[in-house]
């Protein structure tokens, strides 16, 4: 697995496997990879010819208080790793590549509604980061495949609005949460977590099954969300947000609405953890 920096030469191998009749599939990251990427690296392998990865720690979506100068960095741990799931190819650029003339005065993607709730409320500014990196990622590497977790619900309705808003020829793959085997979403920031708040951050699960299995035996969606909130704080969460949605819009859900997600956000520590959950009403 080759690891370039450069714009050019990615577009150079890029370009040269296209050439060749291959098909090029993208995984971009942030690192610190655990198996929920390393799954996604997977799946790409059986959608593709060649797989590309990137690792960049995007400062556009960090808000100024949040952990981007702490997140970690483990580049030689994550190569490794990429190397045994089969990557042929890590992108992993500098600030400096991506936003040359730094951030204020970088041209921007926003996407309307999809992001303006849960993350995009509490994150102001966050989305607009990762539609925009994601977008110039997209410029750079040109995959016809890009890979993208459901933990991240929300961030992956959004990069397919993009996609289909600004009629880009990528096809976009969500590939279910990894977890933990306590139920815990797998996540670089659960590294903020200390041994006991980890066994604890397992409610956040619970919290979620206890309203679908709810709804899905008809109990009303106010009496399950209520419990579930209480499940969350007795822990020790400081919930963000809990919400049942239509999981095509974000919208609240209509009566007809079958696709439902429920969505979570909560602190626990020094970690904000996200969670989400496809389920269906029969
Ligand atoms: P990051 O948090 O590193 O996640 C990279 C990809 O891995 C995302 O598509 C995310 O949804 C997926 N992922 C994370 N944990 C997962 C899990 N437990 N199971 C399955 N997939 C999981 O998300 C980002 O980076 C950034 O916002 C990015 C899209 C790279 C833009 O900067």
């Amino acid at each position: 697995m080759k690891t370039i920096s450069s714009i050019q030469d990615i577009r150079q191998q890029v370009s040269q496997w296209k050439q060749q009749g291959k098909k090029v599939a993208f995984v971009p990251t942030m690192g610190n990879l655990h198996q929920g990427h390393l799954t996604l690296v997977k799946n790409a392998k059986q959608q593709a010819d060649v797989v590309v990865v990137s690792i960049f720690v995007n400062p556009m979506q960090f808000g100024q208080n949040e952990d981007f100068d702490g997140y970690p960095r483990t580049y030689e741990q994550d190569s490794k790793a990429l190397i045994e799931v089969g990557a042929d190819l890590l992108f992993m650029p500098t600030p400096d590549i991506i936003y040359p003339k730094g951030l204020d005065k970088q041209t921007f993607i926003e996407v309307p509604e999809i992001g303006d709730e849960f993350c995009g409320a509490t994150r102001p500014g966050h989305f607009r980061g990762v539609a925009t990196v994601v977008n110039k990622l997209f410029n750079i590497v040109q995959p016809d495949v890009a890979l993208f977790g459901r933990k991240d619900f929300q961030q992956l309705l959004i990069i397919k609005t993009m996609v289909e808003d600004l009629s880009m020829p990528i096809e976009i793959i969500g590939v279910d949460t990894i977890r933990e085997p306590s139920g815990l979403a797998m996540s670089s920031r659960n590294g903020y977590l200390t041994a006991d708040e980890k066994q604890r951050a397992a409610k956040l699960k619970q919290a979620m099954d206890h309203i679908a299995q709810g709804l899905q035996q008809g109990e009303e969606l106010a009496t399950v969300r209520q419990h579930a909130i209480e499940m969350i704080e007795q822990v020790g969460f400081k919930l963000d947000y809990i919400e049942v949605r239509s999981a095509m819009t974000l919208k609240p859900a209509n009566a007809g609405d079958k696709q439902l997600v429920i969505l979570a956000a909560a602190y626990l520590g020094k970690a904000r953890l996200i969670d989400n959950m496809v389920f269906e009403l029969k």
